[in-house]
């Protein structure tokens, strides 16, 4: 009954999670989700002021499918004073979050044949995205000892004649790495020399710490820009992940092609919401550098509870609000009389156990770690780390378990 392509489709494992969370929790059992990747915090007031405003004056209506001009023209503004890249409104497309404008990108540069190169670990999505193009994910695994940098050399050798596009997440989901400058251009210079796009998703732009700096390909060159999809949106910045508003800034051609799709698909975003993300984008700031400063102290946090628990290595990141500690160490062990194998079983042992909830790293193409998100309150953050390290307590050795029966 169903077609190949939904066939082909891994079901999403955060989204599986969810649901067992949902379900337990049904059940009376008090979990603390570290699994979900979106800020705890509330809408700015200031935010939610402009989209009452919005449906209050009958602004209700369809909008132009790449989103209102006065949109487009503060995102412009965004892009020139925050990541020095100069847009006309005509080169930026207002989507669904940056999942549509991400899928717009992909569906409207890739086909049948191509390969897309992606660093690994990677967000869930993409390499559905890639599929659904009908070309092939091409996955680089990124060190764990480099704290998941941007390995260039490594992506060099992944070039074919049938390279299309790389897509480029900075800061990254899961790993929390933000890419260098240097890095970054390198990259850029490769895709310029062997004709391939970046589709650069920068939705966790925002989210940087110990002094580091966000810095966006397109802005490293001419020639760069010239093969760069800029990807971003407001969900992760601005704590507005249920609004649904992402965009898309690149070369004239990609965005009018990302039009025509979106214009059959969905049309232009939410009216309401686009109001929103005027204000968003052109209002106070302050909001933004307060939640980042709580992340921040969670992160140290939690980076060094990690570092301290037995048998768990964590690198540093310094960007988004996730953690990727190695959990290798407790694969082998035995738990209820059953051997722990992979991360799928970590996972699900520390939700059954200590009831918190993380995603596994099988989920990002990184089978020795978890992803434990820190947009949940410190308080939750320090419960869930108690919980986990008594939780780690009952894991018996083989060799011991052997001796002793
Ligand atoms: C790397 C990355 N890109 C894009 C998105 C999607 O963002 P949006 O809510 O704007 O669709 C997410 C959400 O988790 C993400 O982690």
């Amino acid at each position: 009954m169903l077609t190949k392509r939904i066939k082909n489709m891994t079901p999403s494992v955060t989204v599986e999670l969810t649901a067992k969370v949902a379900d337990l929790r049904r059940q009376g059992v008090d979990v603390i989700a570290l699994n979900v990747g979106e800020p705890d915090f509330n809408t700015p007031e200031n935010i939610s002021q402009a989209a009452k405003e919005a449906i209050d004056n009958g602004f209700t209506k369809y909008t132009a499918v790449p989103g209102i001009m006065e949109l487009r023209q503060a995102i412009c503004k965004k892009l020139r004073e925050d990541n020095n890249v100069e847009y006309m409104p005509k080169e930026i497309i207002v989507s669904t979050g940056a999942m549509q404008a991400l899928r717009n990108a992909v569906l409207t540069i890739c086909e049948e044949g191509d390969e897309v190169i992606l660093p690994t670990p990677c967000w869930v999505s993409y390499t559905e995205m890639i599929k659904l193009a009908e070309s092939t994910p091409v996955l680089v695994e990124m060190s764990e000892e480099t704290g998941f940098d941007l390995d260039v050399k490594k992506i060099k050798d992944a070039i074919t004649d049938k390279t299309k596009a790389i897509l480029l997440n900075t800061p990254n989901n899961p790993t929390g790495a933000v890419y260098s400058e240097e890095a970054l251009k390198e990259l850029g210079e490769l895709a310029v020399k062997h004709n391939f796009y970046i589709i650069a998703d920068e939705v966790y732009e925002k989210l940087v710490y110990d002094g580091r700096k966000h810095v966006s390909i397109a802005a490293l060159s001419t020639a760069i820009k010239e093969k760069t999809i800029i990807i971003n949106g407001l969900s992760k910045a601005y704590a507005m992940t249920g609004w649904r508003l992402g965009y898309g800034a690149g070369p004239e051609e990609i965005i009018r092609g990302m039009n025509s799709l979106q214009g059959h698909m969905t049309s232009g975003t939410n009216s309401i919401t686009q109001k929103a993300a005027i204000e968003a984008l052109l209002g106070p700031q302050d909001s933004i550098e307060y939640m980042r400063q709580q992340f921040d102290e969670r992160r140290k946090y939690l980076l060094e509870r990690l570092r301290n628990m037995n048998g768990i290595e964590c690198a540093n990141a310094t960007g988004a609000f996730y953690l990727m500690p190695n959990i290798s160490n407790i694969f082998g062990k035995i738990y209820n009389g059953k051997v722990i194998e992979n991360s799928i079983d970590v996972s699900n042992f520390l939700l059954e156990e200590a009831h918190i909830a993380v995603v596994p790293g099988d989920a990002f193409e990184s089978p020795n770690n978890v992803r434990i998100a820190y947009s949940n309150s410190l308080e939750n953050i320090k419960e869930a780390i108690d919980r986990m390290e008594k939780a780690l307590e009952l894991l018996e050795d083989p060799q011991l378990s052997k001796s002793l029966s």
